[in-house]
């Protein structure tokens, strides 16, 4: 019932961003990886840039790291391009041409852990993996008033609980989108627009007028 809700929610609220256009697996993770320390509207011109200039794989491991760096130059977090380029040049090296729908593969690449892993795997691939991230962190500890911190121990768990129960298996690429929209345009940190949220009956923090303190940041 919630997926179903938030996805028809997100087929009429989502945004129109370049690498929501073909979900090209490569496209999916050059995205996630600017995506992780900065925000989406100052993402958007460095990706289309990006893409002009190393519209695969094949291409960016032809480039040398100085001028990988120079596209960079603005996004910040310099060790996040140097990855990129040693993940690309593994990755030619073991035979892709691509970025893959495997797992174990694509955590042993620099600069690739669970969340980047679960938002490839889900978001490129339509394959059942969660992808937790901030705003789904967020969004989550507020649906199920979890009182305890998400960022890691018994309440990640929890909340990871919670995420796997509520992913519809065949939607994966959908859902986790709908989550992080979600939590970038109403279920925001501050101040959450809970009027205009397409859960507020589900929601039991709003139930119980908590939702502005979840998700709990410290353990005092
Ligand atoms: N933040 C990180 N990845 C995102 C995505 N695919 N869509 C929206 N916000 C995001």
């Amino acid at each position: 019932m919630i997926s179903k809700i938030l996805l028809e929610w997100f087929y009429c609220h989502k945004r129109n961003l370049p690498w929501r256009h073909s979900y090209n697996p490569y496209e999916v993770w050059i995205s996630e990886i600017m995506l992780q320390q900065t925000q989406i509207d100052r993402v958007i011109p460095f990706f289309n840039h990006w893409m002009e200039r190393f519209p695969n794989l094949a291409e960016l491991t032809e480039a040398s790291e100085e001028e990988i760096l120079k596209l960079w130059e603005g996004l910040g977090y310099y060790s996040r391009a140097r990855n990129i380029l040693k993940a690309a040049k593994q990755l030619v090296h073991m035979g892709y041409s691509t970025v893959p729908p495997d797992e174990a593969v694509l955590r042993k690449l620099p600069g690739i852990g669970a969340y980047t892993a679960g938002a490839i795997l889900s978001i490129a691939y339509n394959l059942p993996f969660p992808a937790v991230d901030g705003n789904v962190r967020r969004v989550f500890a507020r649906l199920f008033n979890i009182d305890m911190p998400v960022i890691s121990g018994m309440g990640l768990d929890l909340l990871n609980n919670y995420v796997l129960s509520t992913l519809p298996s065949e939607n994966a690429r959908d859902f986790n989108q709908s989550v992080m929209e979600l939590g970038a345009l109403v279920c925001i940190p501050r101040s959450p627009r809970c009027p205009l949220c397409p859960l507020q009956k589900f929601c039991q923090a709003f139930q119980e007028g908590e939702q502005n303190n979840r998700p709990i940041t410290n353990k005092k």
